[in-house]
């Protein structure tokens, strides 16, 4: 079940990109993927929010407005820099599996893959630590309390939202799905009910209110006890027991947020902070831009060609720094909480050169050349951003994993549960829902975390975060973020730009490189010439994009999936 395949294709690329009008701010900026999002930051900077109490309005109002990308029952990645204490945070609230996982919990009896009941169903769900995380964050880092920091989620979860292009269109698809299943209209009757107005057809600009408005108030009125304890928890565990669900009572009262050393790196005259492990995104975003540093290196002769966008030989070089990064994602990435991660060796300059001298520039090679394994057979997700004019910044990717996650809706609470189970190797080496091969240390087991591509990014020059950066779109985020860095910082375009321009994606298997329709009709035939497979691609992830220069502050939302900027 290919579901992020027609998420993603939803959304158009350059051919419908539409010039946003640059607007310089000079307090605060924020991204996020939907414009009652972005205000939803700015209404609580001005009730005197910092950038860490913006954030969370922002990742709970997403939780109403874009329901099928993230939420109250899912998780994420937030990187925060705190300009004064010249620190990096990175808070882990990604989902856990429940302490009664096992490693076969997705394997029939002859060991094949139940590929299904990892991605659609209650054994689909992961702990969901969203609310856990963003209270942990508001309460240490930010400012107001959460009643303040919930008030625009609240208000938008009452009153209802239009619903925009894309939320229609993934709902009209989600219904398109269910015509075709329509035994799972009874097995996923609070889903179909909740969310899916019992199939009567969505148009865009109905007002849709959100089925999860009380426990967005408890969670504002009792903090994450509101969630994790109490009716609330005890309707979850009830209703899990119904469906055949393994999340426990016990599960829901463990569930905390861990702070992780964020990954850092220098990178041009500044530094790169990013999530670690389980995070995959970090370590490959590193992995990628060091290769293409150290190649420079090993070819200054070159350095112009590497420096400009449009050269071939640049595109060339790019997908196979992302080859090789996939390459060792699928071979060493997991929760280094339960598995041996080498993430010091993978981001190591040193390594970097290693990898760098194994290109050729003529020519891409077989996939047994990239990482160490053999290759055996190999969204709703969200991303905003907040920087504010003292140099702090916030870059948070959120999930419940393919969109509207697991279908899993508790009638209680409205809770919309992720289907996060999928991100793990659920059997080793046979890919997911994004085709994606990971190893062992990426396997299902009690309290994991499943390796993530989120990829909350900060960039710092003289102690001042200067861009913020992420997306949403499965392992794409990951390329997706690592071309819009290098739009921004090594081609110096201006935010939007940097957003709207052209992207490629390799992820090592399958052995494609994906490409959209403008590289495609500008490249395709030179990319071919050095043996690349090139496919064309409508569009690849969608990315926000936060800028801090001399003149202010700049923002940009991914017109990909219809954000807008908020500011001031
Ligand atoms: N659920 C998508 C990711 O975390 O990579």
């Amino acid at each position: 079940m290919r579901r992020f395949l027609w998420i993603l294709s939803l959304t158009l690329v350059a051919a419908q990109v539409q010039a946003q009008p640059a607007v310089v701010y000079q307090k605060i900026a924020i991204a996020a993927d939907h414009p009652a999002a972005s205000e939803a930051g700015l209404e609580v900077h001005r009730a005197g929010g910092n950038v860490v109490d913006v954030a969370a309005a922002v990742g709970f109002a997403l939780s109403v407005v874009r329901p099928e990308s993230s939420g109250l029952g899912g998780g994420g990645f937030m990187v925060i820099w705190d300009a004064e204490q010249g620190k990096s945070i990175a808070i882990d609230y990604r989902e856990r599996a429940p302490a009664a996982a096992t490693a076969d919990m997705f394997l029939d009896q002859e060991g094949n893959l139940l590929a299904e009941l990892a991605q659609a169903g209650p054994k689909a769900a992961a702990i969901p630590h969203h609310v856990a995380g963003l209270c942990h964050a508001v309460r240490k880092y930010g400012k107001l309390d959460l009643k303040a920091v919930l008030a625009p989620a609240v208000r938008l979860a009452k009153n209802g939202v239009p619903l925009d292009e894309h939320s229609t269109a993934i709902r009209l698809q989600t219904l398109a799905k269910f015509e075709k299943r329509p035994e799972w209209k009874e097995e996923f009757e609070p889903f179909y009910r909740l969310y899916l107005q019992n199939g009567v057809p969505f148009e865009a600009g109905q007002i849709v209110t959100s089925p999860q408005a009380e426990l967005l108030e408890k969670i504002a009125a009792e903090g994450s006890a509101g969630f994790y304890d109490g009716p609330a928890a005890e309707a979850f565990a009830r209703e899990m027991r119904r469906v055949g669900g393994i999340i426990s009572e016990e599960d829901l009262r463990t569930a905390r947020p861990t702070e992780r050393e964020a990954i850092t790196a220098s990178y041009d005259d500044g530094m790169i902070v990013t999530m670690p492990p389980p995070s995959s995104g970090g370590v490959a975003l590193i992995e990628s831009l060091n290769i293409l540093t150290a190649f420079e290196q090993r070819h200054p002769e070159l350095s112009a060609a590497l420096h400009d966008g449009d050269d071939l030989l640049f595109r060339h070089v790019l997908t196979e720094s992302m080859k090789h990064a996939f390459a060792d994602r699928a071979t060493y990435l997991g929760d280094p909480d339960y598995a041996e991660v080498p993430t010091a060796r993978l981001v190591s300059p040193e390594y970097a050169a290693k990898l760098a001298a194994k290109i050729d520039i003529h020519r891409t090679k077989p996939l047994e050349e990239y990482g160490r394994t053999s290759p055996t057979r190999d969204g709703g997700t969200t991303h905003f951003s907040v920087i504010d004019a003292a140099g702090n910044a916030v870059a948070c990717t959120e999930t419940i994993n393919l969109g509207f996650g697991s279908y899993v809706v508790i009638p209680e609470t409205g809770l919309l549960l992720n289907n996060e189970m999928d991100d793990f190797a659920a059997k080793p080496g046979v890919p997911n829902a994004f085709g994606l091969v990971q190893s062992e240390a990426a396997a299902v087991g009690p309290g994991r975390r499943p390796l993530s591509s989120m990829t909350p990014t900060i960039f710092v020059r003289d102690g001042k975060a200067v861009l913020a950066v992420g997306a949403s779109g499965g392992p794409r985020i990951i390329t997706a973020t690592m071309q819009v860095f290098l739009n921004a910082v090594r081609f110096g375009m201006p935010a939007q730009a940097a957003i709207d321009a052209p992207r490629q994606h390799h992820q090592w298997l399958p052995n494609e490189l994906l490409v959209e329709p403008p590289l495609w009709t500008s490249s395709r035939a030179g990319l071919e010439a050095y043996g690349h497979d090139v496919a064309k691609e409508p569009s690849l992830a969608a990315s926000q994009l936060v800028l801090k220069d001399e003149a202010g502050l700049h923002a940009a939302s991914d017109p990909r999936k219809g954000g807008k900027p908020a500011g001031e």
